[in-house]
């Protein structure tokens, strides 16, 4: 058989099932490197909550007062500085934002549980102070989501996923709900920790801290 003839030759139905099983092995086998790579680093990277650290951004008190206008059927739009501090450019802000939405710690492990037990419970509080705050990036591909108050659902413009106000994935293709960031009341001062996810996996994986 020539060699491009090969190549559109599916195989007797044997070779195709070994083919589907050996694909399959290995998907699944990435999955389990990803998911115990994703443990050691998320405790590893994030900021722990009495740290006085650089990985904590400030929110002004306009910033606060926004935050405090979030109900449990009405997420709202955070905008704040992360304040970052790398090696090349010395400390610099860059404008960032995230949804907060009202919740208790009761309802969101009740919706959530994977963020509270098992292999991809958070190193940090999922409420705090009375709210969760959401990165404002699609887990599926890092699309920016937004709030349709007539569905009262985040809806993402790129690909279609759908999460409720608690961030539980409820359509389209992502693997995961949305992820809560670290929020503190730190010293009277009300801080967010900026933590970029890796997209596209069902497990939370940092990226990048601040
Ligand atoms: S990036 Fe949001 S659905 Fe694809």
């Amino acid at each position: 058989m020539a060699h491009a003839e090969a190549y559109k030759d599916p195989g007797t139905p044997q070779e195709q099932s070994r083919r589907t099983f050996m694909a399959q092995a290995t998907i699944a086998l990435g999955g389990v490197i990803g998911i115990s790579l994703a443990i050691p680093l998320v405790t590893s990277m994030i900021p722990s909550a009495d740290a006085s650290n650089e990985q904590w951004s400030p929110l002004t008190p306009d910033e606060v007062a926004m935050l405090k206008k979030a109900t449990a059927n009405t997420p709202v739009k955070v905008t704040f500085d992360v304040h970052e501090t790398n090696g090349y450019f010395g400390a610099a802000d860059s404008e960032q934002f995230v949804w907060a939405v009202r919740a208790s710690d009761a309802e969101m492990e009740k919706a959530r549980p994977e963020l509270y037990n098992g292999p991809d419970k958070l190193p940090y509080p999922v409420v705090n102070m009375g709210f969760t705050v959401f990165s404002p990036l699609c887990p599926h591909l890092g699309c920016r989501y937004s709030y349709n108050e007539a569905q009262k659902k985040f809806l993402c413009p790129c690909h279609g996923s759908e999460y409720n106000v608690l961030g539980v994935h409820e359509a389209g293709p992502a693997l995961r709900g949305l992820d809560p960031l670290p929020l503190r009341d730190y010293q009277g001062k009300v801080q967010v920790s900026w933590i970029l996810y890796q997209a596209n996996t069902p497990a939370h994986v940092v990226i990048q801290v601040g």
